[in-house]
């Protein structure tokens, strides 16, 4: 199987003036193979979302390097291999959920006569067929999570880097995600997730990685697991921590 990220020693500091800078990621390094679904797990705090947008370039490191397929993720054919759903995400609220998609579509540069294909199909997949016309600044939490999630899965992308996907959703809707994960890793396609619900990263992740403090403790098989994550979890971080 292909190396499909590999993370080197990376680290960041977060400066401010005026306030003491923090450690949120110190020297961590891993790699992810494709087809896997890679849950990256640990406490409030401990430097998950900032590996993530170091990963995705949108944060530089202090050291260390992020490769994507091989590539530096500033690579135009890596970038359109990506599909993120971010922790807080963030839309032009005067457009419809239809039109974001589409505008979206336009963006990766999809043809109208795909776009008028792909889009319903989308709206369908992610449960918004009948929220298609509302303005994106009427949606609910889980509404503007499903949204996210489709324009994330827009490009059709060979890697889907998910930071807590589920958040806000309803039942139906994790269960959505649940299956879109499954389905993407079905495909041979590869996944990075950062969540914090346990139940649902031991149904769908294959390796799971512990931070804890802006280090990377420890990575597990989920198949070779001798307790249950949260156990795991309660025995790793430590009580203090939850
Ligand atoms: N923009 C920022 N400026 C300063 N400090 C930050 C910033 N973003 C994060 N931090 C700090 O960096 C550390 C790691 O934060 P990060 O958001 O990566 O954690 P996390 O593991 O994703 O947590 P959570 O599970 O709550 O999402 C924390 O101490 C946090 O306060
Ligand atoms: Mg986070």
């Amino acid at each position: 199987m292909n190396q499909i990220i590999k993370v080197n020693s990376l680290r960041k500091t977060y400066k401010k003036w005026g306030s003491k800078s923090v450690i949120a990621v110190d020297n961590i390094s891993f790699e992810v193979m494709q087809g896997e679904v890679f849950g990256f797990l640990g406490p409030n705090g401990a430097g998950k979302t900032t590996t993530l947008l170091l990963m995705l370039g949108f944060l530089t490191p202090d050291a260390g390097e992020t490769k994507l397929f091989g590539r530096k993720v500033d690579d135009m054919k890596v970038r359109s291999k990506i599909g993120y759903v971010p922790e807080k995400p963030t839309f032009h609220k005067y457009l419809t959920g239809e039109e974001l998609l589409s505008f979206h579509a336009e963006l990766y540069g999809i043809n109208k006569e795909q776009r008028d294909k792909i889009v319903p199909e989308m709206l369908k997949k992610i449960g918004l067929e009948n929220d298609k016309k509302k303005k994106i600044s009427t949606y609910s939490r889980g509404m503007l999570q499903r949204l996210s999630l489709g324009q994330a899965l827009l490009n059709n992308p060979d890697i889907l880097f998910l930071d807590e996907p589920t958040l806000g959703l309803d039942p139906i809707g994790i269960v959505d995600v649940r299956n879109i994960i499954l389905e993407i890793q079905q495909q041979g396609k590869t996944v990075f997730l950062n969540s914090h619900q346990l139940s649902e990263v031991e149904k769908v992740c294959t390796r799971v990685a512990f931070m804890k403090q802006a280090k990377l403790i420890e990575t597990y098989k989920v198949s070779e697991l001798k307790e249950s994550l949260e156990d795991l979890f309660v025995r790793i971080i430590g009580r203090d921590k939850l």
